[in-house]
C-alpha cells in the first residue's frame, strides 16, 4: 500500500474540506451539527447518507459506505489510492510528492491503458486490411462513413484463436497481462494452461473515457447469432457499471444536454448525424452513481430508450433515478422506428431533432402513461386517471413544477385543485411512512448481516464481535489508552478478519506515534475496512469511554480465545459454530 508521510495528508485534508468536496457532488442539508443527502452510492429517497465535519468524514446508514474524502472520491471517481489523492492535490492546488509512494498499481494501469491502446489499433488496422474486408462490409451496409470509422477507431477481430494475443505478446505484453484486461481468456486443463483471443470474428467497438483512455471493448457479431455482444468485464481501469460509451466526444459538444441512448450503435448513428452529445451507457442498469456522473457534464438529460417493451421498463426505472438525485430530464418518445439508428436511417436528422423539441419533461411523459388505455370521457377512466396523476404528481419535488400541472389537470378534468392537493398530499405521507419502514429494515438486515458474517467467520459470540470493535472506537478516540493494553493485546486475539486488519494499522501507527485521523488511515485500509470502522467512530453516536472500558473489552477477547482454545482441544470447534449460525434468535 503507497504510504504518504502525515503532514503532507494533514495539509492536502486541510484545503480539501469535506463537506465542500461532497457538496460538489450530492446536494447538502444542515442536520445539527452535520450534513445530510442522499447517497451517491445506492438508491434511496430519504436521505441517510451523513457527513460529519467534525472529523471529516461520511457515513451512510442504508449501504454502510463510509470514509474521508480520499476515499469517497476513490469511490465516486473510480480511482484508485494514488490517483484519489492527485486528484484532490490537484484541486487543492498542492504538489504531488514526487517520492514516499509505491506506484506498482498506477504502474500496472499505465500498462493496461497502453496495451488496450494497442489491441484498439490492431483491430483498426485489420478492419482496414484484407482481413477485415467482412467488417468493413458490416458497417458500410450500416451505412457508416469512413469518417465514422476513424473518429471511433473502430474495428475489426480476426476470426483467430490467438492473432491479437501473438501481436499484444510481441508488442511485451504477457499473457498474464493480457488476461487482466479481459483481452484474453483462459483455460486450464491439467498443468497446461491455455490462453486464447476474447474477441473473435466480431466488429469492434472501443470504449474510450473521458480523459482519452480506451479503457474496454464492445464486439459485435455481424449476423444474427448469440451472443450478440462481447463485453470487456470489470478490470484494473475499467468499472462496467459506470461505462459510458461517447463521452470523450459528447463533453465537448456544445450542447449543454446529453442523449442517453441504448446500444453504441445508436450512439455512433447519432454522431454520425451531427448529434454529437449522444452516449450510450454500457452498464446493465442505470444506478444513481451513473447518474451523478452523467449529471456532472451536463445540465440536462435527453432519454431515448428503445421503443421496445425493455425500453419503456428502463425508461420508467431511469426516471425515477435521475429525479430521485434533482435531476433534469426529457424523454424523447420514439415513432416510427425502434430505435434512433433505424429512425435516422429511414427518415434522416430532421426527424430526430424534431423528436427531440417534442421531447416531454419526465412529469409530462409519467402523465401520458398515467392516461394509457383510460376513456377520460367515463367518470371510471376520470378516477383512475385522477388517481394515476396524483401518483405521479406527489414525487414532484419543485411545489412550482407540481402546482402548475395541478392546475392543469384541474381545468382537463373540472375537479377541484384543492381536492386533487388532498389526494396528493395523503399519498405522500403513505409514502414517507413506506420509505421509512423499508430503510429502517435495510438497515437492520445490514446489521444482520454483518452480525452473521461475523459470526461464521470467527465462530464467536456477538458480545467478542462488539468487543472488538469498541476496542478500535476506544483506540481511535483515546490514542493514550494503548500504552494499557499494548502487551496483551495481539492481533491474533482479533476474530473479525476485517476488526484485525484495521488493529494492526492502528497498532502500527501507534508504535510508530503516527496520526489516527481517517484522512491518514485511508492509504492502508481497504474501503471495506474504511467504511467498517468510520460507522463505528461515527461522531454523533461513539462514546469516547474509560480505560476500564477497554480492560473490559480485552477480558471479553481473552476469555473467548480460552474458550476457543478448549474447544478446539476437544475437537469439538467446527461442529458448534456451524450450528451457532443456525441457532433461532432469542428476543
Ligand atoms: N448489449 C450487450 N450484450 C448483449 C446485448 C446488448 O452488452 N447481448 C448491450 C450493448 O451495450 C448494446 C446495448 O446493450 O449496445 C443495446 O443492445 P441492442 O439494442 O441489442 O444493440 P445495439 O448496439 O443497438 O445494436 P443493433 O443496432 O445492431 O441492434
Ligand atoms: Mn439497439
Amino acid at each position: 500500500m503507497p504510504r504518504f508521510d502525515d503532514a503532507f495528508l494533514q495539509e492536502l485534508r486541510m484545503r480539501c474540506d469535506i463537506e465542500q468536496i461532497i457538496g460538489a457532488y450530492v446536494p447538502l442539508r444542515r442536520r445539527g451539527r452535520n450534513l445530510v443527502g442522499l447517497c451517491p452510492f445506492h438508491n434511496e429517497k430519504t436521505p441517510s447518507f451523513t457527513v460529519y465535519p467534525e472529523n471529516q468524514s461520511y457515513y451512510c446508514f442504508g449501504c454502510g459506505a463510509g470514509g474521508e474524502v480520499i476515499n469517497f472520491i476513490r469511490r465516486i471517481e473510480n480511482l484508485d489510492y494514488v490517483e484519489a489523492v492527485r486528484f484532490l492535490c490537484d484541486r487543492a492546488g498542492m504538489v504531488m510528492p514526487s517520492d514516499g509512494y509505491d506506484s506498482s498499481m498506477a504502474e500496472k494501469r499505465r500498462r493496461t491503458y497502453e496495451m488496450n491502446r494497442e489491441a484498439a489499433r490492431f483491430f483498426h488496422d485489420t478492419l482496414l486490411s484484407d482481413a477485415g474486408k467482412v467488417g468493413l462490409d458490416y458497417y458500410k451496409k450500416r451505412g457508416y462513413s469512413k469518417r465514422t470509422i476513424t473518429k471511433f477507431g473502430l474495428g475489426y477481430a480476426p476470426n483467430s484463436w490467438n492473432a491479437l494475443r501473438d501481436h499484444l505478446r510481441q508488442k511485451g505484453y504477457s499473457y498474464e497481462e493480457q488476461f487482466e484486461a479481459n483481452l484474453v481468456q483462459r483455460s486450464v486443463k491439467g498443468d497446461r494452461t491455455n490462453y486464447y483471443d476474447n474477441f473473435r470474428h466480431r466488429v469492434i467497438v472501443p470504449i474510450i473515457d473521458v480523459r482519452g483512455n480506451v479503457v474496454a471493448f464492445g464486439g459485435r457479431v455481424l449476423d444474427d447469432s448469440k451472443p450478440k455482444y462481447v463485453n470487456t468485464s470489470d478490470t484494473l481501469v475499467y468499472k462496467k457499471s459506470l461505462g459510458v460509451f461517447g463521452l470523450n466526444f459528447a463533453k465537448n459538444s456544445k450542447e449543454k444536454s446529453l442523449i442517453l441512448v441504448e446500444g453504441y450503435m445508436d450512439a455512433i448513428s447519432l454522431h454520425q448525424a451531427g448529434f454529437d452529445n449522444a452516449i450510450a451507457c454500457l452498464g446493465t442498469a442505470l444506478t444513481s452513481e451513473m447518474a451523478h456522473l452523467l449529471m456532472r457534464y451536463s445540465e440536462e438529460i435527453l432519454l431515448c430508450y428503445d421503443a421496445d417493451e425493455a425500453g419503456q421498463k428502463a425508461t420508467q426505472k431511469a426516471i425515477g433515478i435521475f429525479s430521485s438525485i434533482g435531476a433534469k430530464l426529457r424523454v424523447i418518445r420514439l415513432s416510427g422506428g425502434k430505435d434512433p439508428d433505424e429512425i435516422l436511417r429511414t427518415y434522416g436528422p430532421e426527424r430526430f431533432r424534431s423528436l427531440i423539441d417534442g421531447a416531454s419533461n419526465d412529469i409530462e411523459f409519467k402523465l401520458l402513461k398515467a392516461r394509457e388505455g383510460l376513456d377520460l370521457a367515463s367518470d371510471d377512466g376520470k378516477l383512475k386517471y385522477l388517481n394515476n396523476a396524483s401518483e405521479v404528481l406527489a414525487s414532484v419535488n419543485n411545489s412550482i413544477a407540481a402546482d402548475i400541472y395541478l392546475s392543469r389537470l384541474s381545468e382537463e378534468l373540472g375537479v377541484e385543485k384543492a381536492a386533487i392537493r388532498a389526494r396528493m398530499t395523503s399519498i405522500q405521507k403513505r409514502r414517507r411512512q413506506q420509505n421509512k419502514n423499508r430503510e429502517f429494515q435495510q438497515i437492520q438486515q445490514s446489521f444482520a448481516r454483518t452480525a452473521a458474517r461475523a459470526a461464521a467467520q470467527s465462530g464467536g459470540s456477538l458480545k467478542s464481535e462488539k468487543a472488538q470493535k469498541r476496542i478500535l472506537t476506544l483506540l481511535y478516540f483515546n490514542p493514550d489508552f494503548y500504552a494499557g493494553v499494548k502487551d496483551t493485546l495481539d492481533e491474533s486475539r482479533f476474530t473479525d478478519p476485517a476488526c484485525r486488519q484495521i488493529y494492526a494499522v492502528l497498532r502500527q501507527r501507534l508504535e510508530d506515534g503516527g496520526s489516527l485521523d481517517f484522512s491518514a488511515l485511508s492509504g492502508e485500509l481497504g474501503t471495506e475496512e474504511m467504511s467498517l470502522f468510520v460507522g463505528l467512530c461515527r461522531a454523533d453516536e461513539a462514546l469516547p469511554g474509560s480505560r476500564q472500558e477497554l480492560r473490559d473489552c480485552v477480558a471479553v477477547l481473552e476469555a473467548e480465545a480460552a474458550v476457543h482454545a478448549q474447544r478446539v482441544q476437544a475437537g469439538e470447534l467446527d461442529d458448534d459454530a456451524f450450528k451457532a449460525l443456525f441457532k433461532p434468535k432469542k428476543k
